[in-house]
């Protein structure tokens, strides 16, 4: 995984047909997709449950590109070896998961995985700068998570200070919920590069039909790309 600031469009499984993850994410990558992201949730943490790391290793084979695991599950440092050898590329924890977010952080570059920050929408930047040596991504809930479909949160101040406060640093910002091709220029001009959609990118196609991937893909990565900083 070589580091660059391009936009990344991340389609979410969590929008796709659920019986049918394979075929899902091979379509969305045939139809431009950089990243394919999977949300993980555990019904404690947030109120829903998806699905764990059996479900993230019977997909690895289907996703020739990186596979981003979006952890919002609590505890976490338990199962951050089982998604590792899930074969995630990066694996996300949110903060706000438990009072250990440091050895968590250890643990998920201990497994050999890129490390990955969450802030739910309520949550500010103050603790950040005490790890931001330590992470690879900083996830920017713009929902508070549990669902897909939600309304998109701006909140292009925290990533204008975000982006700030990283600098040089090779650290992602990746922006995750209701991001369309309306909100996708708001995210990047702020300073976003990765950015996850559901429900914009899996409207209108299927596996059978996959070309509406496409052309929202490229809908919302055009949106982006003019607006970028
Ligand atoms: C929300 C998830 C998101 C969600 C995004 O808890 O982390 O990844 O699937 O879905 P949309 O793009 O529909 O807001
Ligand atoms: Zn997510």
């Amino acid at each position: 995984m070589a580091f660059d600031r391009s936009i990344k469009i991340a389609p979410s499984i969590l929008a796709a047909d659920f019986a049918n993850f394979g075929a899902e994410c091979a379509a969305v990558e045939a139809q431009g997709a950089d990243w394919v992201h999977v949300d993980v949730m555990d019904g404690h943490f947030v109120p829903n449950i998806t699905f764990g790391p059996a479900t993230c290793a019977a997909i690895r084979p289907h996703i020739k590109g990186v596979m981003d695991v979006h952890l919002m599950i609590a505890p976490v440092d338990p199962y951050i070896e089982a998604f590792a050898q899930s074969g995630a590329d990066v694996i996300t924890a949110h903060l706000e998961a438990g009072p250990h977010i440091h050895r968590t952080l250890q643990a998920i570059r201990g497994a050999g995985a890129k490390a990955g920050l969450a802030l739910n929408p309520g949550t500010g930047l103050g603790d950040m700068a005490h790890l931001l040596d330590m992470v690879d991504l900083v996830c920017v809930m713009t929902v508070n998570p549990g669902f897909g479909g939600q309304k998109f949160i701006d909140l292009s101040a925290k990533i204008r200070d975000l982006r700030a406060m990283i600098g040089d640093r090779p650290i992602h910002i990746e922006i995750d919920g209701g991001v369309t091709p309306i909100t996708a220029p708001l995210v990047a001009e702020a300073g976003a590069d990765v950015l996850v959609a559901g429900s914009a990118v899996f409207k209108g196609g299927s596996v059978c039909d996959p070309a509406p991937y496409g052309a929202n893909i490229a809908a919302i990565r055009a949106a982006a790309e003019a607006a970028q900083s």
